[in-house]
């Protein structure tokens, strides 16, 4: 598909970089994450645990539309080289690609296994005798693996679009 310079038509993404519609919508969205998943802890860390299922829940839910459309939009629509082609740092974008991918792929596979580990074990009461040391350890390295998938995300999308 022809982008007629840099990004038009259907591809245009809404902020004033070279993004198209979906990356702006994934690099608004890595935004939210992290302040999202610290409210999370926040509460859970105060006994409010069904918000923090209810929360972790919805944003696995946007979050694997969100990878869906993306991914789609990768690979029929949006060829993001050519997006990145004018940044004066495309030479190490792929780099930073790698970086950001070594983080987006076993973060969702990490997600569904904590959430399929959660829902398994706990009750209605989130009682789950012998299992909340493994779940908040999982937990855990859940948490980390969504921030570095943000902020690699982020510097990804800044260095290729922005500059
Ligand atoms: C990807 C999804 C999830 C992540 C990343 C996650 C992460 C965490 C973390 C980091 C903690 C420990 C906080 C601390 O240090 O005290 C925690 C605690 C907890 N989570 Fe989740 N959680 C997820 C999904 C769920 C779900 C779906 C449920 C309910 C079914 C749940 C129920 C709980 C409960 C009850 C605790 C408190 C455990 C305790 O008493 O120490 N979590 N979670």
């Amino acid at each position: 598909m022809g982008f007629d310079g840099i990004n038009a038509g259907l591809a245009a993404g809404f902020l004033p970089f070279r993004g198209s519609w979906m990356l702006d919508v994934v690099f608004l969205a890595m935004f939210a994450i992290v302040p999202t998943l610290a409210v999370s802890i926040a509460l859970v860390k105060r006994g409010q645990y069904r918000v923090h299922r209810t929360i972790q829940l919805v944003t696995a839910a946007i979050l694997l539309v969100a990878v869906i459309a993306f991914e789609v939009d990768m690979r029929f629509f949006t060829d993001w080289r050519e997006l990145a082609e004018p940044s004066p740092w495309f030479s190490i974008c792929h780099t930073l690609l790698y970086v950001h991918l070594a983080f987006a792929i076993p973060t969702p596979i990490l997600w569904a296994v904590i959430i399929w580990g959660a829902l398994r074990h706990f009750d209605d009461k989130f009682q789950a005798p012998g299992y909340r040391e493994r779940h908040r350890a999982l937990g855990w390295a859940g948490m980390l693996a969504m921030m570095g998938t943000a902020v690699t995300g982020i510097v990804f999308y800044i260095v290729a679009f922005v500059l």
